[in-house]
């Protein structure tokens, strides 16, 4: 498989006053059709840029795409035009927000929105609309879908707005999904109920899914591979299960021990982050300064992506016999 959605090599920043600002540089990244791959991070490792880079929606400037390239269905999206975005965004590739609101229309019914996606999108009649609007509302889950229909979004709970946000998401008839933090801001049972929706939706309709969470507990719930994205950088990648059994990055293990006993309870990791001191190691590994295991190698290069096994990566030296790193090629096969 793959040769369905993958990055290399792209280098993402931002212009400040104190120059340029490195905040995305990532090798390698590819999602099989019909997947859910995970993104796990802390706030601030680059995991909403990544999302905006991939659907072109990043401010230019501030922002800038150093180099590199994102691959969908073989067409490069880096060198589209917006017009060509325009309809990929929506119809192929679809966004869900952490805040459902910035979707959401506060002086519209749901349903009413609902519709207005298939007007747009299938020139439907009213009715027509109407009919489809009712089964999205249905296959998101949401009890009585005609009464729901009426509703505005204030009027909804947080995870029934998050299931509008994803039934418009899919009426558009998008195939590919990036679900960022879709769950941040729920109660615990309420978020269970979304990645339990994630999971049925991605079975069903074999839509492929991005899942970006701050937390590998959620991760490890709904996605079957998982990249860990440490100071924009993808710092180990694998299958969930082997990333869990036999963490290889010093920065998994800690996201690992953040894990509570009870599944898909929430951990906030801005809690567990550490001031990184940036000065001492521009050249070297991004996460030397809170490194238990770091050596002088770490401080003067920059570890790149080496194998574990065929399906599991790691970008430490120290993760390796010998201490360095046996570094290869990235073959998708
Ligand atoms: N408009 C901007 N100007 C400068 N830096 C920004 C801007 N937007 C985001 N960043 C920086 O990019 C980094 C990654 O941000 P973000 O992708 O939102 O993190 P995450 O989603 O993982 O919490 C942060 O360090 C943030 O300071
Ligand atoms: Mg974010």
């Amino acid at each position: 498989m793959g040769g369905y959605f993958e990055i290399k090599d792209l280098k993402v920043g931002f212009k400040t006053f104190e120059g340029e600002k490195s905040v995305l540089d990532i090798d390698f990244l590819a999602l099989d059709k019909g997947e859910t791959y995970g993104i796990v991070g802390e706030s601030g490792a680059g995991k909403t840029v990544l999302a905006l880079t991939i659907l072109r929606l990043l401010p230019v400037p501030p922002a800038f795409v150093g180099s590199g390239s994102v691959l969908f269905n073989g067409e490069e999206l880096l060198q589209k035009t917006e017009r060509e975005m325009r309809k990929i965004r929506g119809r192929s590739i679809s966004m869900i927000f952490q805040d459902p609101m910035s979707t959401l229309n506060p002086v519209f019914t749901v349903g009413e929105q609902i519709i207005r996606v298939f007007r747009n999108n299938n020139r439907f009649s009213r009715k027509e609309a109407e009919k489809e609007a009712l089964k999205m509302i249905n296959m998101v889950k949401l009890p009585d879908a005609r009464n729901i229909m009426d509703k505005y979004p204030h009027e909804l709970s947080g995870g029934q707005r998050q299931r509008i946000v994803i039934a418009i998401a899919l009426s558009c008839g998008a195939e590919f999904l990036i679900a960022d933090e879709p769950t941040r801001n729920l109660d615990v049972t309420i978020q269970a109920g979304i990645l339990k929706l994630v999971a049925e939706l991605q079975r069903e309709l074999g839509v492929t899914v991005l899942f970006i969470a701050n937390n590998l507990g959620l991760v490890s719930a709904v996605c079957n591979r998982v990249a860990i994205l440490h100071q924009g950088r993808i710092v180990e990648a694998g299958k969930v299960r082997e990333v869990l059994k036999d963490p290889r990055h010093p920065y998994t293990l800690t996201l690992i021990n953040a894990i509570p006993g009870n599944r898909g309870e929430r951990v906030d990791l801005d809690s567990i982050s550490y001031r990184e001191d940036k000065d001492i190691c521009k050249e070297g590994c991004r996460y030397y300064s809170g490194c238990l295991r770091k050596q002088d190698i770490c401080r003067a290069r920059m570890p790149a992506s080496g194998q574990i096994t065929a399906t599991h990566t790691v970008a430490c030296h120290m993760a390796f016999k010998g201490g360095e790193a046996d570094v290869k090629e990235h073959t998708q096969g």
